[in-house]
C-alpha cells in the first residue's frame, strides 16, 4: 500500500495536474486517470504514453495530418523519477476515485490495454519489494515431527537424535524428493521453511 498523502505531493510537484485535473478526472489533455493501478502507473511513468500512436491510424490513415513526427504534443512524457512513488501515486488517485463524484463512474474504464502490453516491461521498481515468504512454518514442522527425536541447539536440549542446529542443509539429504526419514515425509515447501528454522537455531 502507498501512502495517499506523498502520492498527492507528489502529483503535484510533477505537474500531473496540468493534464489530469487536481484530482486525476481529466483535465486539458488527459483521460481521466482515477483508480488506475500501481502497476499500470509504474509502466507509464517508464515509459510514457505517445497518444494516438496506437489507438487512431489502423484502419486508413490517408489523411495523415501529422504523421510519425517528434509527437511530443500530446502525448504522455515518462517520469521515470517517480518510479518509486508509483503505489503512493495510486493510492492517491484511489483516494480520489472512492469520493463521491455524481456524475462518472470510478470504473475500470480504463484498462482496455491488451495484457500483451502490459507484460513486455517489468518495472524494476516492483520486483525488490517482496520477500519470497515460505509457505510453511519451520518452526511448527519441527515442532511437531522433529523435535520428539532431535536436540536443536538451545532450543530443544532434549532429545537422543542429532543436534540439528545449522545444519538446514542436511535436511533435503534426508526428505528430499519424499523420502521417508524415520516414518515422516516433508513437502517442498516444508523442507525449505524447517531448513531455515534449523539455520538460525
Ligand atoms: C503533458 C501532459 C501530461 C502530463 C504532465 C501528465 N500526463 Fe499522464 N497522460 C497524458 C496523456 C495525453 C495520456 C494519454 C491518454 C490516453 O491514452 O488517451 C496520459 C496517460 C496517463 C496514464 C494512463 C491512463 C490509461 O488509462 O492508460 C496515467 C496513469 C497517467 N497519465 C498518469 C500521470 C501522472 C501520475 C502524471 C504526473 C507524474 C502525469 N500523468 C502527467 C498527459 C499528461
Ligand atoms: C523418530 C526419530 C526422528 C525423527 C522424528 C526425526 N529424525 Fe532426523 N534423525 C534421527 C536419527 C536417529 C538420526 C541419525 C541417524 C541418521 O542420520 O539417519 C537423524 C538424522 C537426521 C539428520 C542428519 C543429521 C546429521 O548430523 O547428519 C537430519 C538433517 C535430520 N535427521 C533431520 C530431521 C528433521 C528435519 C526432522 C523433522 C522434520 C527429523 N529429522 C525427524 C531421528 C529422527
Amino acid at each position: 500500500m502507498g501512502d495517499a498523502s506523498i502520492g498527492a505531493e507528489k502529483y503535484a510537484e510533477a505537474g500531473c495536474a496540468a493534464c489530469h485535473g487536481d484530482d486525476g478526472s481529466g483535465g486539458t489533455s488527459g483521460e481521466s486517470i482515477r483508480g488506475v493501478s500501481a502497476h499500470e502507473l509504474a509502466e507509464v511513468l517508464l515509459r510514457g504514453e505517445d497518444e494516438g500512436e496506437e489507438h487512431e491510424g489502423a484502419v486508413g490513415d490517408d489523411d495523415g495530418e501529422e504523421s510519425d513526427g517528434g509527437g511530443q504534443e500530446m502525448g504522455m512524457p515518462a517520469f521515470p523519477d517517480l518510479l518509486p512513488y508509483a503505489a503512493d501515486l495510486a493510492a492517491f488517485l484511489s483516494d480520489q476515485a472512492g469520493s463521491p463524484a455524481a456524475g462518472s463512474q470510478p470504473t475500470d474504464t480504463g484498462s482496455q490495454t491488451p495484457p500483451a502490453d502490459t507484460g513486455t516491461q517489468t518495472p524494476p521498481a516492483d520486483t525488490g519489494t517482496q520477500p519470497p515468504a515460505p509457505t510453511a512454518d519451520g518452526q511448527a514442522v519441527f515442532d511437531s515431527i522433529c523435535s520428539s527425536c532431535h536436540v536443536l541447539g538451545a532450543y530443544d536440549t532434549v532429545g537422543f537424535a542429532p543436534d540439528l542446529s545449522g545444519k538446514g542443509s542436511l535436511v533435503s539429504t534426508k526428505f528430499g524428493g519424499g523420502a521417508n526419514h524415520m516414518g515422516n515425509t516433508l513437502t517442498d515447501a516444508e523442507i525449505q521453511a524447517v531448513a531455515g528454522f534449523l539455520n538460525a537455531n
